[in-house]
């Protein structure tokens, strides 16, 4: 039997080849999230969130963020915060605002991705992530989502 044991290293580096072998590396990351995050704040319905929440510190939220996706595509394993916390301490969210961050990450990586596959995969780790961030902020429609505490 094929036990495919990989140390957590090997699998790392596995992972950051593929994702350089499609176009995906730290330089791309820095760029999408400069780009997108530009967008974001130019833009009336979601921005004012933004810019509430994070005031001053935006150098510190881009790096932060890069961080971030750095983990999620290269499993880069730099970034240790809590986004599920972070959002739902955010005042005034709904769920149709995911929809504009979503439309604007799309636009983003359509005007600078590489090649479609660079973008498919952002988009559909993005949409995961929004679709478990909004269980946890709104719950399942229908059933109501137990209060904390
Ligand atoms: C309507 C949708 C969203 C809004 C309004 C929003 C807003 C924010 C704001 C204001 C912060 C900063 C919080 C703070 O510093 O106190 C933040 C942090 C963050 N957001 Fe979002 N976000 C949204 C969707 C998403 C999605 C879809 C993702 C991932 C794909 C994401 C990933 C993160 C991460 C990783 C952080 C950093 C959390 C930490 O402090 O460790 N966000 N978001």
């Amino acid at each position: 039997m094929d036990t495919n044991v990989r140390s957590a290293g090997e699998r790392r580096a596995q992972l950051q080849l593929d994702a350089a072998s499609i176009g995906i590396d730290e330089a791309f990351i820095s760029l999408m999230v400069d780009e997108f995050y530009t967008r974001v704040r130019e833009n009336p319905l979601i921005g004012p969130i933004f810019d509430d929440a994070i005031g001053d510190n935006w150098t510190a939220h881009l790096a932060k963020m890069k961080l971030f996706w750095a983990s999620v595509a290269l499993n880069a394993g730099l970034y240790s915060g809590k986004p599920m916390d972070a959002h739902r301490r955010l005042e005034g969210v709904q769920p149709w605002h995911f929809n504009i961050w979503l439309a604007l990450f799309r636009a983003t990586l359509d005007d600078i991705a590489p090649t479609p596959a660079v973008k498919l995969y952002f988009v559909e780790r993005a949409e995961r992530i929004a679709q478990s961030l909004q269980l946890g902020m709104f719950g399942v429609p229908g059933i109501a989502r137990k209060k904390d505490g």
